[in-house]
């Protein structure tokens, strides 16, 4: 298996990027976002009880979402690899998806980081909130939160992946093409 983490803040480009970057690849996209709103929209009890913290733009808890990507990589056991997206944000997610990815034999080969400025990210997230009906986009004030709790709870989990030597930053700031490009080189780096 090939197994790829897509980092950084809210409204760094995670989304955009991933769904190039399956194609190209032949991974499965494994985003706890879309995960988590798909069961928001089909009022599961998981859903009912995750809205409320992302509608305030905070972390839902570990086990929730462990779970939920334990799950979803069983119904997924042919894949050739995962691109995961917005997972794993606390180190106890990175250290879960460790154990997990090791019972099946296989491991991250590379976190790539997009960086992009706060003011250049509060920008698109409002922009985005015009269209895309997500609660956490349309307040600036949660919007500020969610960067609050990505320096708090998300970024250390770079520092794990920096001492096994997978962290990779990438320049999140231009076209969409140039930086899918920046993001090919990387992986391509990886592949023997
Ligand atoms: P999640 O859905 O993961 O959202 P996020 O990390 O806040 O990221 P976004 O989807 O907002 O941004 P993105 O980086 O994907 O950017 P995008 O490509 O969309 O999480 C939402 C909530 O769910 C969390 O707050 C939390 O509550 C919960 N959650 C999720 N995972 C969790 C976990 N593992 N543990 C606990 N809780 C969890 O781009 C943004 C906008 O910018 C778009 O409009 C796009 O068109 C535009 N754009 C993209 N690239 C460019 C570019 N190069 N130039 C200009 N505009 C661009």
């Amino acid at each position: 298996m090939f197994n790829l983490i897509l980092f950084g803040p809210p409204g760094s480009g995670k989304g955009t990027q991933s769904d190039s970057l399956v194609e190209k690849y032949g991974l499965i996209h494994l985003s706890t976002g879309n995960l988590l709103r798909e069961e928001i929209s089909q009022k599961t009890p998981l859903g009912i009880e995750a809205k409320g913290f992302m509608d305030n733009g905070q972390l839902v808890p570990d086990e929730v979402v462990i779970g939920m990507v334990d799950s979803y990589f069983d119904k997924h056991s042919e894949a050739k690899g995962f691109l995961f997206d917005g997972f794993p944000r606390t180190v106890a997610q990175a250290e879960a998806l460790d154990k997990l990815l090791d019972l099946k034999k296989t491991e991250i080969a590379a976190v790539l980081a997009l960086e992009v400025s706060e003011e250049e990210l509060v920008k698109r997230l409002l922009n985005r909130g015009k269209t895309s009906g997500r609660s956490d986009d349309t307040n600036e004030e949660v919007i500020r939160k969610r960067f609050a709790v990505y320096s708090n709870e998300t970024k250390p989990v770079a520092q794990h992946y920096k001492k096994a030597h997978k962290f990779h930053p990438i320049k999140g700031e231009g076209t969409v093409d140039e930086i899918f490009k920046s993001i090919c080189k990387e992986i391509d780096k990886k592949i023997v």
